[in-house]
This record gives structure tokens, sequence and C-alpha cells, in this order.
């Protein structure tokens, strides 16, 4: 290969690591900002903001592109930024034998490709772990369900005339039109449970034995994901997960290598892209330490308080 069309595809390779490094840093923007409900609301409130969050965010359409355009760019910052390392070593095969390390770049510049591949292998397993039970997973989700005790007349007092009251547990379902509907109930005669509707597609609700759509569920991702950090606890019937502190330590290291990462990327990639100017690359380079430093923060904040709330 002659020496500039080396040159020229390492620049190439090297602006689609910085427009892409940008987007992906867009999305965490995003993403933090839908999963810091997770701690912001509690209750019955909070699991209906983050699920209600998490299906605008797969049916609506423009959000359903900006996903498509995230995974191609974590593939495509991943794939470029290997084969840029592995060039690098080529172009340099004496690498820093003569030339001290620490005197041109910094730890985090050199190990980019390290800490970039360690992210691809969490972001594999964090998908792994939320994203493709969600959408892919055989085992059904959990949906969105509440239940409640609710009080009903069973007989009159013959002395005294007054109503006999039994409570009765009743499970209502979440629609994605926003009301909650009768879903099952405990028989108080026999102790069984009733359905009252019948759920197909995972999702749909129909009235039990007919084929009258009522409406649709929402997943309960909210429990899924406290779950999955809780401390041994089972949440609406997801079962608990026994490696919750193993997942919040995982977690937590992932962020912190995260945050090595954006440390020198951030601004890095708007060097790559030009942005030479006496005025904004001082304000970048800080705009960029306080953002890889807040945005993995307040991340490894989220499982690490689902992991500590009772
Ligand atoms: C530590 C706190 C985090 C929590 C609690 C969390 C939670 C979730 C959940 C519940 C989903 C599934 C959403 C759905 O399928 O509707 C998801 C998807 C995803 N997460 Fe995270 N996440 C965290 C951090 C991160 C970080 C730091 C990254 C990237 C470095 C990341 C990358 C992704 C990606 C790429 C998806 C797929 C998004 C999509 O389908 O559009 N997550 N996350």
């Amino acid at each position: 290969m002659s020496k500039s069309a080396f040159l020229s595809s390492s620049i190439a390779k090297k602006y689609w690591m910085a427009i892409t490094g940008l987007f992906l840093c867009l999305f965490l923007v995003g993403h933090l900002l839908g999963n810091l409900q997770l701690i912001l609301n509690t209750g019955e409130e909070g699991r209906r903001a983050f699920n209600e969050y998490a299906y605008f965010m797969s049916h609506n359409i423009v959000i359903k592109v900006m996903s498509y355009a995230t995974y191609l760019s974590i593939l495509f910052h991943a794939i470029d930024g290997i084969m840029l390392a592995v060039q690098n070593k080529k172009a340099r095969p004496v690498a820093y034998a003569y030339n001290k390390p620490g005197a041109n770049s910094s730890s985090a510049s050199r190990n980019m490709a390290v800490l970039g591949s360690a992210i691809f292998i969490f972001i594999v397993i964090h998908m792994s772990n939320f994203w493709w039970k969600a959408k892919y997973s055989s085992d059904p989700m959990p949906l969105h369900l509440m239940t409640k005790e609710i009080t009903v007349p069973v007989g009159q007092n013959p002395l005294t005339g007054e109503a006999i009251n039994n409570t009765i547990p009743v499970t209502y379902a979440l629609t994605t039109k926003g009301d909650y509907i009768e879903y099952s109930y405990i028989d108080p005669q026999s102790k069984k449970n009733i359905d009252i509707i019948e759920v197909r597609d995972h999702v749909k609700f129909y009235a039990k034995d007919k084929d009258v759509l009522i409406g649709e569920g929402y997943k309960d991702l909210h429990s899924l994901t406290v779950a999955f950090f809780g401390q041994d606890r089972t949440k609406e019937g997801v079962p608990a997960n026994k490696y919750a502190g193993l997942a919040v330590a995982l977690y937590a290291l992932a962020m912190l290598v995260l945050s090595f990462h954006l440390w020198h990327g951030f601004s890095s990639a708007f060097q790559t892209l030009g942005v030479n100017h006496p005025r904004y690359t001082p304000a970048i380079r800080i705009f960029g330490k306080v953002f890889s430093i807040i945005v993995p923060l307040l991340f490894a904040i989220i499982p690490i308080i689902l992991f500590i709330n009772k």
C-alpha cells in the first residue's frame, strides 16, 4: 500500500471514529436520562414512568431509526478502532522502545483500544442482560401488573344487619392507553386464581375465551432491571438475581473504564474533526473532562442505589 493511501485511509478511519464516538456520547446522554427514572421516581409511579419510557423508545419511529444508528455506530466504532490500533502498531514495529510513551501521550490515549474493547464486551453482556430479554428471549417478559386488595360485601350480619366484607386480591394490568384494567382475581371461596383476560403475543389483551381485543399491555422492564440489581429480591414475580452484587460491581467497573475512554476520546474527536479554535478548544476540553466524569458516575450510581434500596 502506498504511503498516501495508508494515510488517507487512516485519516478516514479517524474521522469515522470521531463521528460515531460523538454520536454514541449523545446516545449515552439519552440513555442516562431514561435510566435515571429508575432512582428518581419510586413505587408504582416510578415503575410506570420507566415502562412507559421503554415502550416509547421501542415504538417511536424516529427513536427506532436512532437505535439502529446506535447499533451500527457501536460496531463501526469498535471495528474501526481495532483496525486503527493494528495499523498503528504495524506502522511502528518498534513502537515505543525509544519513544517514552508518557512523554507525548497520556496513558488513556495509549490504551484507548484496550479500554474500547473492554467497553464493547460490557455492551454485549449488558444488551444480553436487558435488551435481548426485552425483545427476543423465548422466556416471555413479565407484564406490568399491579395487585390491590379490594373489599367486597359477602353477606349481612343477621343480628346487627351490618354488612360483612371480605377482601380479595385483584390484579390489574397497565395498558398503553394509560388505564388499569382488571386482569385476574383470587376467588374468595375456592382461593383459585381466575383470569379475566387472556394474553396473546406476549402483550395483547383479549376478553377471556373471546376474540375481542381489549388493549395492549406494557412489558415490565422496570421490575426486570430492579430485580437484576436488587439484593436477593424478587420483584413483581421476576426472580431475584443471585449474582446481583457481582453485577453491580461489574457495571461500576465498566463505568470506570468508560470514564477513562471518554476522558481522552471526547476532546480528541473534536481535534480529529478539525475543531481547533483558541477560544473553543479549551472549553471543549473542559466540557469533555466534566462529561467523562459525570456521565459514567451517574450511570454507576443507578445499580448501586438499586442494590442498596430495600
Ligand atoms: C448502568 C446503568 C445502565 C442501566 C440500568 C441500563 C439499562 C438498560 C436497559 C433496561 C436496556 C433495554 C432497553 C430496551 O430494550 O427497551 C438497555 C439497553 C441498552 N443499553 Fe443500557 N443501561 C445502563 C448503562 C449503559 C451503558 C453505560 C451503555 C453504553 C456504554 C449502555 C448501552 C445500551 C445499549 C446500546 C442498549 C440498546 C439500546 C436500544 O435498543 O436502543 N447501557 N440498557
